[in-house]
Protein backbone atom coordinates (compact mmCIF):
# COMPACT_ATOMS: atom_id res chain seq x y z
CA UNK A 1 0.00 0.00 0.00
CA UNK A 2 1.54 3.72 -0.88
CA UNK A 3 1.70 5.59 2.30
CA UNK A 4 -0.88 8.43 2.87
CA UNK A 5 0.98 11.19 3.25
CA UNK A 6 -1.93 13.20 1.36
CA UNK A 7 -4.55 12.14 3.11
CA UNK A 8 -6.94 15.26 3.61
CA UNK A 9 -5.12 17.68 1.15
CA UNK A 10 -6.68 18.60 -1.80
CA UNK A 11 -4.18 18.47 -5.16
CA UNK A 12 -4.98 20.34 -8.33
CA UNK A 13 -3.25 19.35 -11.57
CA UNK A 14 -3.50 20.62 -14.99
CA UNK A 15 -2.46 18.26 -17.85
CA UNK A 16 -2.17 17.98 -21.53
CA UNK A 17 -1.91 20.65 -23.96
CA UNK A 18 -4.34 23.61 -24.68
CA UNK A 19 -6.18 24.03 -28.19
CA UNK A 20 -6.42 27.65 -29.67
CA UNK A 21 -9.06 27.82 -32.74
CA UNK A 22 -8.42 29.66 -35.97
CA UNK A 23 -11.13 28.46 -37.95
CA UNK A 24 -13.95 25.93 -37.37
CA UNK A 25 -11.64 22.93 -38.69
CA UNK A 26 -8.13 24.37 -37.31
CA UNK A 27 -6.22 24.98 -34.35
CA UNK A 28 -2.84 26.02 -32.73
CA UNK A 29 -1.42 23.31 -30.22
CA UNK A 30 1.55 21.64 -28.73
CA UNK A 31 2.41 17.65 -28.93
CA UNK A 32 1.66 17.75 -25.08
CA UNK A 33 0.07 14.26 -24.36
CA UNK A 34 -0.71 14.60 -20.48
CA UNK A 35 1.01 11.50 -19.67
CA UNK A 36 3.70 13.68 -16.63
CA UNK A 37 0.22 15.32 -15.51
CA UNK A 38 -2.13 12.27 -15.36
CA UNK A 39 0.82 10.55 -13.58
CA UNK A 40 0.91 13.13 -10.98
CA UNK A 41 -2.69 12.78 -10.74
CA UNK A 42 -3.13 8.88 -10.11
CA UNK A 43 0.10 9.12 -7.78
CA UNK A 44 -1.34 12.06 -5.81
CA UNK A 45 -4.88 9.72 -5.71
CA UNK A 46 -2.80 6.80 -4.62
CA UNK A 47 -1.56 9.00 -1.36
CA UNK A 48 -4.59 9.78 -0.28
CA UNK A 49 -5.14 13.32 -1.52
CA UNK A 50 -8.76 14.49 -2.98
CA UNK A 51 -7.50 15.44 -6.75
CA UNK A 52 -9.11 17.32 -9.30
CA UNK A 53 -7.35 17.39 -12.79
CA UNK A 54 -7.99 20.35 -15.46
CA UNK A 55 -6.84 18.78 -18.46
CA UNK A 56 -6.70 19.88 -22.33
CA UNK A 57 -7.80 16.89 -24.98
CA UNK A 58 -5.65 13.83 -24.98
CA UNK A 59 -6.08 10.60 -25.74
CA UNK A 60 -5.08 8.71 -22.61
CA UNK A 61 -7.63 7.99 -19.92
CA UNK A 62 -8.07 10.07 -16.92
CA UNK A 63 -7.48 8.13 -13.46
CA UNK A 64 -10.45 6.14 -11.19
CA UNK A 65 -11.65 8.11 -8.64
CA UNK A 66 -10.34 11.76 -9.83
CA UNK A 67 -12.38 14.84 -10.64
CA UNK A 68 -11.47 15.73 -13.53
CA UNK A 69 -12.44 18.72 -15.54
CA UNK A 70 -12.07 18.61 -19.12
CA UNK A 71 -11.13 21.98 -21.19
CA UNK A 72 -9.95 23.29 -24.75
CA UNK A 73 -8.60 26.58 -24.75
CA UNK A 74 -6.11 28.20 -22.45
CA UNK A 75 -8.99 30.70 -21.56
CA UNK A 76 -10.98 27.89 -20.58
CA UNK A 77 -8.41 26.26 -18.44
CA UNK A 78 -7.73 29.71 -16.75
CA UNK A 79 -11.33 29.66 -15.69
CA UNK A 80 -11.64 26.35 -14.70
CA UNK A 81 -8.43 26.14 -12.66
CA UNK A 82 -8.38 29.77 -11.22
CA UNK A 83 -12.43 28.82 -9.91
CA UNK A 84 -11.10 24.94 -8.68
CA UNK A 85 -7.93 26.60 -7.45
CA UNK A 86 -9.59 27.87 -4.05
CA UNK A 87 -9.96 24.27 -2.69
CA UNK A 88 -6.34 23.17 -3.32
CA UNK A 89 -3.71 23.22 -0.95
CA UNK A 90 -1.02 22.03 -3.99
CA UNK A 91 -1.32 23.02 -7.38
CA UNK A 92 0.81 21.42 -9.99
CA UNK A 93 0.39 22.87 -13.42
CA UNK A 94 1.48 20.08 -16.06
CA UNK A 95 -0.26 21.65 -18.80
CA UNK A 96 1.74 23.02 -21.75
CA UNK A 97 -1.00 26.03 -21.88
CA UNK A 98 -0.91 28.07 -25.26
CA UNK A 99 0.81 31.31 -24.94
CA UNK A 100 -1.45 32.84 -27.80
CA UNK A 101 -4.86 32.98 -29.00
CA UNK A 102 -6.59 33.90 -32.44
CA UNK A 103 -7.92 37.45 -31.71
CA UNK A 104 -11.09 36.56 -33.68
CA UNK A 105 -11.92 32.60 -34.81
CA UNK A 106 -12.89 32.62 -38.13
CA UNK A 107 -16.45 31.68 -38.77
CA UNK A 108 -16.25 29.84 -41.99
CA UNK A 109 -13.48 27.58 -43.43
CA UNK A 110 -10.71 30.00 -44.34
CA UNK A 111 -9.87 29.55 -47.94
CA UNK A 112 -6.15 28.86 -49.57
CA UNK A 113 -5.95 31.89 -52.06
CA UNK A 114 -1.79 31.16 -52.84
CA UNK A 115 -0.78 33.92 -51.10
CA UNK A 116 1.01 34.23 -47.90
CA UNK A 117 -1.22 34.80 -44.57
CA UNK A 118 -1.21 36.59 -41.66
CA UNK A 119 -2.93 35.59 -38.56
CA UNK A 120 -3.65 37.92 -35.63
CA UNK A 121 -2.53 36.51 -32.51
CA UNK A 122 -3.73 38.01 -28.63
CA UNK A 123 -1.63 37.11 -25.20
CA UNK A 124 -3.27 34.18 -23.23
CA UNK A 125 -3.68 35.09 -19.43
CA UNK A 126 -0.72 32.85 -17.71
CA UNK A 127 -2.42 31.19 -14.82
CA UNK A 128 -0.08 30.15 -13.20
CA UNK A 129 1.24 33.70 -12.55
CA UNK A 130 -2.28 34.61 -11.33
CA UNK A 131 -2.15 32.21 -9.27
CA UNK A 132 1.16 33.30 -7.91
CA UNK A 133 -0.57 36.80 -7.36
CA UNK A 134 -2.72 35.38 -4.53
CA UNK A 135 -0.44 32.55 -3.39
CA UNK A 136 -1.70 32.37 0.00
CA UNK A 137 -0.67 28.91 1.81
CA UNK A 138 -1.09 27.19 -1.28
CA UNK A 139 2.01 25.11 -2.29
CA UNK A 140 2.90 26.15 -5.91
CA UNK A 141 4.78 24.03 -8.70
CA UNK A 142 5.09 24.77 -12.19
CA UNK A 143 6.89 22.90 -15.22
CA UNK A 144 9.12 24.00 -17.46
CA UNK A 145 9.86 22.48 -20.60
CA UNK A 146 13.17 24.04 -22.56
CA UNK A 147 15.14 23.36 -25.53
CA UNK A 148 17.96 25.35 -24.10
CA UNK A 149 19.08 26.96 -21.13
CA UNK A 150 17.14 24.89 -19.01
CA UNK A 151 18.60 26.41 -15.25
CA UNK A 152 17.86 30.05 -16.35
CA UNK A 153 14.73 29.66 -17.87
CA UNK A 154 13.70 27.71 -15.36
CA UNK A 155 14.87 30.18 -11.93
CA UNK A 156 13.44 32.72 -14.01
CA UNK A 157 9.84 31.52 -14.33
CA UNK A 158 10.26 29.89 -10.68
CA UNK A 159 10.77 33.55 -9.07
CA UNK A 160 8.40 35.98 -11.98
CA UNK A 161 5.62 32.92 -10.70
CA UNK A 162 6.00 33.31 -7.23
CA UNK A 163 6.18 29.17 -7.29
CA UNK A 164 7.80 27.47 -4.15
CA UNK A 165 9.51 25.09 -7.31
CA UNK A 166 9.44 24.56 -11.29
CA UNK A 167 10.30 20.90 -12.66
CA UNK A 168 12.09 21.78 -15.45
CA UNK A 169 13.11 19.34 -18.43
CA UNK A 170 14.72 19.67 -21.97
CA UNK A 171 12.69 18.92 -24.73
CA UNK A 172 14.43 17.15 -27.51
CA UNK A 173 16.40 14.32 -26.14
CA UNK A 174 13.91 11.00 -26.62
CA UNK A 175 14.08 9.92 -23.22
CA UNK A 176 12.07 13.39 -21.83
CA UNK A 177 9.60 15.58 -22.60
CA UNK A 178 6.38 15.00 -24.97
CA UNK A 179 4.86 11.86 -25.78
CA UNK A 180 8.22 10.12 -23.73
CA UNK A 181 7.39 7.15 -20.58
CA UNK A 182 10.20 8.53 -19.21
CA UNK A 183 11.27 12.24 -18.04
CA UNK A 184 15.02 13.34 -16.61
CA UNK A 185 13.51 16.58 -14.43
CA UNK A 186 15.37 18.55 -12.67
CA UNK A 187 13.88 20.40 -9.73
CA UNK A 188 14.40 24.10 -8.62
CA UNK A 189 13.41 25.26 -5.16
CA UNK A 190 12.30 28.89 -4.03
CA UNK A 191 15.38 28.48 -1.47
CA UNK A 192 17.71 27.98 -3.91
CA UNK A 193 17.73 24.19 -3.91
CA UNK A 194 18.62 22.43 -6.85
CA UNK A 195 17.67 18.33 -7.42
CA UNK A 196 18.88 16.92 -10.48
CA UNK A 197 16.57 13.99 -10.19
CA UNK A 198 17.74 11.90 -13.33
CA UNK A 199 16.06 9.27 -15.85
CA UNK A 200 13.28 7.84 -14.52
CA UNK A 201 9.69 6.61 -15.52
CA UNK A 202 6.85 9.44 -15.26
CA UNK A 203 5.59 7.56 -12.49
CA UNK A 204 8.69 7.32 -10.26
CA UNK A 205 9.04 11.28 -11.22
CA UNK A 206 5.38 12.23 -10.24
CA UNK A 207 6.48 10.26 -7.06
CA UNK A 208 9.35 12.36 -6.51
CA UNK A 209 7.81 15.39 -6.93
CA UNK A 210 5.26 14.66 -4.77
CA UNK A 211 7.49 14.07 -2.06
CA UNK A 212 8.76 17.44 -2.77
CA UNK A 213 5.43 19.20 -2.90
CA UNK A 214 4.44 17.72 0.45
CA UNK A 215 7.76 19.19 2.39
CA UNK A 216 5.89 22.52 1.18
CA UNK A 217 2.72 21.98 3.26
CA UNK A 218 2.92 24.57 5.71
CA UNK A 219 3.11 21.77 8.94
CA UNK A 220 6.10 20.88 7.41
CA UNK A 221 7.47 24.07 8.32
CA UNK A 222 8.80 25.34 4.88
O1 LIG B 1 4.86 28.32 -20.76
P1 LIG B 1 5.83 28.44 -19.59
O2 LIG B 1 7.15 27.81 -19.87
O3 LIG B 1 5.90 29.82 -18.99
O4 LIG B 1 5.18 27.49 -18.47
C1 LIG B 1 5.70 27.40 -17.18
C2 LIG B 1 4.60 27.01 -16.24
O5 LIG B 1 3.54 27.98 -16.30
C3 LIG B 1 3.94 25.67 -16.51
O6 LIG B 1 3.70 25.07 -15.27
C4 LIG B 1 2.65 26.03 -17.23
O7 LIG B 1 1.62 25.08 -16.98
C5 LIG B 1 2.30 27.37 -16.62
N1 LIG B 1 1.57 28.26 -17.56
C6 LIG B 1 0.30 28.68 -17.23
N2 LIG B 1 -0.39 29.51 -18.09
C7 LIG B 1 0.18 29.93 -19.24
C8 LIG B 1 1.49 29.52 -19.57
C9 LIG B 1 2.15 28.67 -18.71
O8 LIG B 1 -0.22 28.29 -16.19
N3 LIG B 1 -0.49 30.73 -20.04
Amino acid sequence: LTRQDLDGKCVLVSAGPTREPIDPVRYISNPSTGKMGYAIARAAEHRGAKVILVTGPVSISPPENVETHKVMTALEMAEVVLAQAERADIVIKTAAVGDYRCEREAEQKIKKTGDCMTLDLVPNPDILMELGKRKGKKVLIGFAAETEKLTDHAQEKLRKKNLDMIAANLIGPSDSGFGADTNKITCFSCGGATDALGLMSKEAAAHAILDKAAGFLPECGV
